[in-house]
Order: structure tokens, then sequence, then C-alpha cells
């Protein structure tokens, strides 16, 4: 089932395109990493489709339908560190969160529970670690038992364990047929977390599938020879190995998937070309991600 479609989402600052032209749809029960270095417009798209500010074009669709409270209370929403009191513990610091939602206090322990802070509810909310602050936020997002979470950078500022503790609530949540939208520029926290993800480069969808898909599913074979001129001569000769690229020192061949190194060794046995490197290479999503939040940071 669709909970959000997305048709040509821009935000524009003066000349500056934020956000460009993103068309996308979520599907219920998933869950989605937008991933994208620092000012890619990951925080933006969220503030649009949380309707925090106002796109400059494009539309989008929550359940189908125009933007509205209604549909605005089936989302719970942490966008940046919220505004809680350092004087107040954590229980107070939520009724008055589902004072303005209009959530039930009955609600307030079962998220304390689920955030693993009931034991702490009555301590003041500045004596908490990073990682409970944090998760005091994901359960203020929470509360109401929104369909959809949206998360922006969920474990930023916190210690590997403050890490570890929001990681697994949200795979927690994961498994409750919520779908779950953040935002993270970690391409590692998008694996472990995320079963599909949205790439975002300046403002532009570069990648939206699987995480675990292989965008390209092509074997590349790294080769090295002391008489490299000689060696590209020969590739560009030949039928199955003539796909090829040099950097530097290097040349990458890639090949059909029926094709092993030890074709390719032969091959340039026959030929005289004495190989000082040979080595099969799979080119991965991974990797694609990788070079892309490489190239422009
Ligand atoms: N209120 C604003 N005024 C002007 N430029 C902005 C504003 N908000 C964001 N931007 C710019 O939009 C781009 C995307 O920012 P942002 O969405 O915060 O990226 P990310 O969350 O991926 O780091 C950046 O170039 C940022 O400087
Ligand atoms: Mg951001």
């Amino acid at each position: 089932m669709e909970v959000l479609r997305v048709n040509g989402l821009t935000k524009t600052y003066g000349s500056l395109i934020a956000v460009n032209n993103l068309t996308f749809s979520l599907k219920r029960g998933e869950v989605y990493g937008i991933l994208g270095p620092n000012g890619s417009g990951k925080t933006t798209t969220l503030a649009m489709l949380s309707e925090a500010i106002h796109p400059s074009s494009g539309e989008f669709l929550w359940f189908g339908k125009d933007s509205g409270l209604n549909q605005r209370s089936k989302l719970g929403i942490m966008l940046e560190k919220p505004n809680f009191y350092d004087y107040l513990s954590a229980k107070d610091n939520l009724k008055i969160i589902a004072d303005i939602r209009g959530v039930d206090y009955s609600e307030i322990d079962i998220v304390l529970k689920r955030i693993g802070l009931f034991e702490r509810c009555n301590s003041r909310f500045k004596t908490f670690s990073l990682g409970m602050k944090q998760r005091l936020a994901i359960g203020a997002a929470v509360l109401g038992d929104p369909q959809v979470l949206i998360l922006d950078e969920p474990t930023n500022g916190l210690d590997p364990e403050g890490i570890a503790e929001v990681r697994e609530l949200i795979r927690k949540m994961a498994g409750e047929e919520k779908t779950i939208l953040l935002a993270s520029h970690l391409l590692d926290e998008v694996q472990k977390v995320c079963t599909q993800m949205i790439v975002l480069k300046k403002g532009n969808i570069i990648y939206d599938g699987s995480v675990n898909a292989n965008a390209k599913n092509e074997i590349i074979i790294e080769l090295m020879a002391e008489d490299i001129a000689a060696l590209t001569e020969v590739l560009k000769q030949s039928v199955d190995f003539a796909n090829f690229e040099r950097k530097k020192e290097m040349i990458f061949v890639k090949i059909a998937p029926n094709i092993t190194t030890s074709i390719l060794n032969a091959y340039m046995q026959q030929h005289d070309i004495l190989l000082s490197h040979l080595a099969y290479k799979k080119q991965s999503l991974e990797e694609d991600i990788f070079e892309i939040l490489n190239e422009i940071r």
C-alpha cells in the first residue's frame, strides 16, 4: 500500500536549488533512508513532507490525500532535536507534547517502556545521556502511535552506545508495520536500519531502490603490466575485453559474467603480455554510493 506519493517536489532559496524535482513514493511497512552528504537536501525534503516549510513547486500526497491536519496527525516527526524542558522529567515533557497533540496520557507509559526510559521517567531531562535524550525525542515522535515516522539524522551527535540504542529502537518499530523515513549522511547507518534508500546529490535523486540490490551487476577485472601500452593494444583488439578504462597505471576491464580471470590470463599469455597484477572485482552498489558520497565531499 502506498503511504506517500511525491511528485516534482522542489525547493529553491534564491538561485540555490536545495531540492530539485523529487519524485518518489513510499510503501507501507518499509524503512526508507534518505542518504546524502551534508547540504544535499535531506532536511529540506523532510521539512517539506512534514509541512514545516512550503515547497517552491511540486506536490505530495500522504495516504492519497492532500495535506491537512487529519493527515499530519498520522505522522510522527523528529526534525531537529526538540526543545524539551531541562528541569522537567521525561514523563512531564511527554505530557506537554500529549496535550498539544490531544493524545491520552495513558499512552505515555507505553511510549516510555518502548524507548526504554520507563525506569527513568521521573528523572529530569537534563540528567539524561545524549542517547537517552535522543530516545526521548523519538518517543515524542511516536506518541499517538503515528503510522509514519520521519526522523532527521536520529543518531547525530551520539556516542557508539547511544547510536546502537537508537538503531535498535528504529529496527523494533520497523517490525511494527510502521513506515519510517529517516535521513542520514552515513551509508553504514542506512545499510543497517533501512530496506530502501533514496540517495541525494545536490538536491537530485541519484538512486532510489533497495539497499541490498546490486545496481550494476558488472564484473570488473583490474590489470597491471610492465608494458601498459602493449596491454591496452591487446585489449583493444580482443572481442571479450575491449571494454576497459585506464586510470593511471591500472586497467579496469569490464567483462561478461561467464568469463573468468583464468580465461583472461591465458589470453594475455598467448599475446605475450606479462601481467604484474590481476584481480577480480565486482562493482557493488555500495562502491557506487561510496564513489558518489566521496566525489562531492
Ligand atoms: N533556510 C534556508 N535558506 C537558504 N538556504 C538553505 C536554507 N535551508 C537550507 N538551505 C540550503 O539548502 C541546501 C540543502 O540543505 P539541507 O536540506 O539542510 O541539507 P542536508 O540536510 O542534506 O544537510 C544547502 O545548500 C543549504 O545551505
Ligand atoms: Mg540535514
